[in-house]
C-alpha cells in the first residue's frame, strides 16, 4: 500500500467524489473485484458501459474492454489502472495483416472476437464475445462465407458446433493455451466425477474433456448451480474467488498446465492492475482512453451490430 493512504477508502471517496463506476471483469484479483460496481464478462461490461450515467468509468479488465467502453460511451472519462494491459489475441492480429486477410477473401463477412483492437474492429462486420456468438451465427445464413477473428480455438469450437466451415485467423489466448490435457486428466482421475468447466478459447484437446462450456459468466452460473462437492475450472483462476464466495463448502480446482499446477494460467495482462494503480487513476483521471472520432464511429458499428443481434 501506498504510505499513509487506505486505499480502499481513498477509491470510496474518489468514486463517490468523481461520479465514478468501477467495472470488474472476473480476471482481475479479488480485491479488485470486491470493490467493483459490477463484475462480468465481456458483454455484461460492455452493456454496462454503454448505459452507465456515471461520468467516469474506471475499467478494471484489458485494454480492448476499456476502449470498448470508450467506443460505446464517448462523452464518459475512461480510465484504465494500467494501460500496458494488453491481450495476446490483440497482439495477434496487426490491423495491416488483417486488412490484407479480408482483402484477400472479399466474399467472405468478417466476424471477430471482441478481443482486439479498435482498428480491427472497425475492419469487421460484426463483434462476438463468447457468450453470443452462438447466437449471433444462428442469424447469418448458412451459405454466408465468414472470417473468424482472431481467437482459432474458439471459432473452431463454434465450427464444430454450428457446423459451419470458417475462415480462422491463427491467434490463441496465452492463457488458456497454457493448460495441459495429461495433467487435466491426472486431476480428473485424482477426482472421479468433478465435472470441467472450460472456456472455448481453451484447445480442442481440453474441450473434449469438458462438461460444460461457455463464457466466464457462464461457467459462474454453472459452478454456482453444481451438485458436485469439487468442480474443476478451466480458466483464469481468479474467477474462482466468485464462486469460492457463492459457495464456500464447494472445493474449486483450477485446471492445471504443464508444471501440474493452475498459476501459470494467470493473465499476466489483467495482473497488471492493482489496487493501488486503481486509486492513482481514480486520483489522477489518468490513464484515459483517446480514441480518434473516425476510429470510434467505424468500430461503433461493428460493435453495435453486436449488441443488437445479441439482444
Ligand atoms: P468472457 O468474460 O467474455 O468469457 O471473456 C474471457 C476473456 O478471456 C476475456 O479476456
Ligand atoms: Fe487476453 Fe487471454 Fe488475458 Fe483474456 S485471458 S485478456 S484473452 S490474454
Amino acid at each position: 500500500s501506498l504510505a499513509g493512504v487506505d486505499i480502499k477508502d481513498e477509491i470510496n471517496r474518489l468514486r463517490t467524489e468523481r461520479n465514478a463506476v468501477i467495472l470488474a471483469h472476473y480476471y482481475q484479483e479479488p480485491e479488485i473485484q470486491d470493490i467493483a460496481d459490477f463484475v462480468g464478462d465481456s458483454l455484461d461490461l460492455s452493456r454496462k458501459a454503454a448505459e452507465t450515467d456515471a461520468d467516469v468509468i474506471a475499467f478494471c479488465g484489458v485494454r480492448f474492454m476499456a476502449e470498448t467502453a470508450k467506443i460505446l460511451s464517448p462523452e464518459k472519462i475512461v480510465i484504465l489502472p494500467d494501460m500496458n494491459a494488453g491481450c495476446s489475441l490483440e497482439d495477434s492480429c496487426p490491423p495491416d495483416k488483417f486488412k490484407e486477410f479480408r482483402d484477400a477473401h472479399p466474399d467472405h463477412i468478417a466476424l471477430t472476437y471482441i478481443n482486439c483492437s479498435a482498428a480491427v474492429k472497425a475492419l469487421s462486420d460484426i463483434i462476438v464475445t463468447s457468450s453470443s456468438a452462438e447466437k449471433i451465427l444462428s442469424q447469418i445464413p448458412m451459405d454466408q462465407k465468414i472470417i473468424f477473428a482472431p481467437d482459432k480455438h474458439l471459432g473452431g469450437y463454434m465450427a464444430r458446433k454450428t457446423g459451419r466451415d470458417m475462415l480462422l485467423w491463427p491467434g490463441v489466448c496465452i492463457v488458456h493455451e497454457a493448460f495441459s490435457e495429461t495433467e487435466l486428466l491426472k486431476l480428473k482421475a485424482k477426482h472421479p466425477g468433478a465435472p470441467v468447466l472450460a472456456h472455448p478459447e481453451c484447445p480442442a484437446a481440453i474441450l473434449d474433456h469438458a462438461d460444460h462450456i461457455g463464457s466466464t459468466s457462464s461457467i459462474l452460473a454453472e459452478a454456482k448451480a453444481t451438485e458436485s462437492d469439487t468442480v474443476i475450472v478451466a480458466t483464469e483462476p481468479h474467477i474462482m474467488h466468485q464462486m469460492e464466495k457463492a459457495l464456500p463448502e464447494v472445493t474449486f480446482i483450477g485446471a492445471p498446465g504443464a508444471d501440474g499446477n493452475c498459476n501459470c494460467n494467470i493473465c499476466p495482462y489483467m495482473a497488471l492492475n492493482t489496487m493501488e494503480k486503481l486509486y492513482i487513476a481514480l486520483r489522477d483521471l489518468q490513464p484515459r482512453i483517446e480514441m480518434d472520432e473516425d476510429l470510434r464511429l467505424e468500430a461503433k458499428k461493428s460493435l453495435d451490430r453486436m449488441l443488437e443481434m445479441a439482444s
